[in-house]
């Protein structure tokens, strides 16, 4: 009995733990800079008589019912001055022209109780279409070797692809002066690349089939490469010939040769 009753207690407990923290589960909210966002109110603000919003420990807005009357406020940090706005009805907060400084944690709660909504805004710069330049390579034929790169970025995903399917990718968290990634193209190959730069927000491509300059470019490289098979095999068609004719000579005269001494012999 008094194990059923201590069964029945911790499932009633676990239970209890679930709901808290589903309802403390942390979202994600990415968002690109100058962009604004709404952090939406999980509770309705009715009945209560302070709802706050914190950017980390700071208060940033606060709902005040006072007789029946709600009025908010701001906090007068430089960062969040004129950029936010709290919805006194739906107890949602939006923050306009969010910029790299707005990056962090907020927390809306009802007085001092936990908070009730959390949310992990990140915000991502624009992204940059990549740059495509391309180079030759010996290795031991001519290759032509395309390079995507971008510059000064941060959290992105940079991604050869062959028409749907990714050939390769590098990724990078940090801030990243310059990333680059090579791909080699083969002579003749027809198929439609392209580079792609993605953050959790957004993408930006740059298909190679739009650069005609490329296809000239490569086949520069590729003319390199015939060229030398080209001399490779003159010289080699050259040699074949001058074995052949020395052959050939050597051929003949031991076969005169022999002719002459069948002559002398028949004289005799
Ligand atoms: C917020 O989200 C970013 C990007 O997903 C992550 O790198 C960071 O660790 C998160 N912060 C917290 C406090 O979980
Ligand atoms: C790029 O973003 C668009 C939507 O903006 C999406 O449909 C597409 O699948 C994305 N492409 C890649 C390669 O991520």
């Amino acid at each position: 009995m008094i194990h059923a009753f201590i069964f029945f207690c911790l499932c009633f407990f676990h239970l209890v733990g679930v709901l808290v923290a589903e309802s403390n589960v942390m979202k994600t909210v990415p968002v690109t800079v100058g962009d604004s966002v709404t952090l939406e109110s999980i509770i309705d603000i009715q009945g209560y008589d302070q709802i706050e919003w914190r950017f980390g420990t700071m208060r940033i807005a606060r709902i005040k019912e006072m007789n029946g009357i709600y009025s908010t406020d701001y906090s007068d940090d430089w960062k969040f001055i004129g950029r936010l706005q709290l919805d006194n009805h739906t107890g949602s907060l939006t923050i306009a022209n969010i910029g790299h400084e707005h990056s962090g944690v907020y927390k809306q709660s009802i007085g001092t109780k936990d908070p009730a909504a959390i949310y992990n805004v990140t915000v991502y710069h624009h992204l940059p279409i990549p740059d495509i330049s391309s180079y030759c390579t010996q290795n031991p034929l001519s290759k032509c070797s395309l390079l995507c790169s971008v510059l000064n970025v941060s959290h992105v995903t940079l991604s050869w692809y062959k028409g749907i399917s990714v050939l390769s990718s590098i990724s990078v968290s940090d801030l990243s002066i310059s990333l680059s990634l090579p791909l080699e193209v083969g002579y003749q190959d027809n198929n439609t690349y392209s580079c792609v730069i993605n953050n959790p927000i957004s993408n930006q491509t740059k298909h190679i089939s739009d650069l005609n300059w490329l296809r000239s470019d490569c086949n520069l490289c590729f003319d390199t490469t015939e060229a030398v098979i080209r001399l490779v095999v003159t010289a080699l068609m050259g040699v074949a010939a001058v074995v052949a004719i020395v052959v050939l000579v050597y051929d003949i005269k031991s076969r005169t040769r022999v002719e002459r001494t069948n002559i002398s012999i028949r004289h005799r």
